[in-house]
């Protein structure tokens, strides 16, 4: 895509950390901007903050988890702006930094719904919602869902089976698009460590999926590990140089877009050789 002056971007997830910053850089490139988040007041600062740089905007607040308010959300975008060119399937939650490193049978069965829920099939939504309304219209665009670094990278805990059904979905996407000679593409993101509220991403738990997970009981290294994720979290990427990132990648038409630390690049790397080798997982 390389017009963006009066076009229209979609971001979910738009109040906080790296949608957030997806919102402003669209802005900046003149386009009106749609956010959506779950959390109301959030949504209402970030859409004052926007109206204040001068761009127009609609905040529709928006669980993703729900397929009506996705529907909703397109609804009321295509509504106000008449089409769609750029949409962020970004809004996502980690039950805690201890559940990335919990077994998958310790994990309570609540964290695998409510995280595959939001991270897998408030995309699948969204790409549902809103694709065949912007094929329809055959102006130019471009989706870009957020995956993980954890979506190229094992565990068998919810966030990163989530993010592989993301990569995985969206790398289809792709040659779907190019296939049909569409004029919209796709790319994921994959980040490494970017400083947001990602870790403290509970506060969005509806109650429906019991309480916070008690991390207390778990296993001591893994209460380590946490602590040490949470410490290199905060110095991480800020999210304005990843929502930089984003938009040259949409510019460019690049599919991976990889704002991620070297040392967990070298650990995909190595999967990707136990893979094509056929040897057995690279311990990390
Ligand atoms: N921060 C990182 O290091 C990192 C790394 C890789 C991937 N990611 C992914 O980046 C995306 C953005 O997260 P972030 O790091 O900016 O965290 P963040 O918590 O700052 O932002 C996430 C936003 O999503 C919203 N949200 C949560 N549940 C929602 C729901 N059901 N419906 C609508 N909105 C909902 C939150 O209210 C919040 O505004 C997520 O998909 C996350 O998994 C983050």
């Amino acid at each position: 895509m390389k017009d963006f002056e009066g076009k229209v971007a979609v971001v979910t997830g738009a109040a906080s950390g790296m949608g957030l910053a997806f919102a402003h850089r669209f802005a900046e490139a003149g386009m009106s901007v749609v956010l959506a988040d779950i959390e109301s007041e959030p949504l209402a600062m970030a859409e004052a903050a926007l109206q204040a740089k001068g761009a127009r905007t609609l905040a529709v607040r928006t669980n993703v988890m729900t397929e009506s308010e996705v529907n909703r959300l397109a609804d009321q975008a295509f509504a106000a702006f008449g089409n769609v060119h750029i949409l962020c399937n970004n809004a996502g939650v980690a039950a805690s930094a201890a559940t990335l490193r919990t077994r998958a049978w310790e994990s309570p069965l609540a964290d695998w719904d409510w995280t595959l829920g939001v991270n897998f099939m408030g995309v699948l939504y969204g790409v549902r919602g809103f694709v065949p309304r912007m094929l329809e219209h055959g102006d130019e665009g471009h989706i870009v869902n957020t995956a993980s670094m954890a979506g190229l990278l094992t565990g068998a805990n919810p966030y990163n089976v989530s993010k592989h059904a993301v990569v995985c979905l969206t790398e289809g996407m792709y040659k779907d698009f190019k296939e049909m000679d569409a004029r919209i593409s796709a790319s994921v993101l994959c980040p490494g460590l970017v400083r947001t509220a990602i870790l403290d991403a509970e506060r969005n738990r509806p109650s429906e999926f019991g309480p916070t997970t008690d991390v207390t009981g778990l296993r001591p290294e893994v209460q380590a590990w946490s602590s040490s994720f949470e410490r290199a979290l905060a110095e991480g990427y800020p999210p304005e140089d990843v929502a930089q990132l984003v938009f040259e990648s949409i510019r460019d038409d690049r599919f991976y877009i990889f704002p991620a630390q070297p040392s967990i690049l070298e650990r995909v790397q190595a999967r990707m050789q136990d893979v094509i080798e056929g040897r057995n997982p690279t311990m990390a």
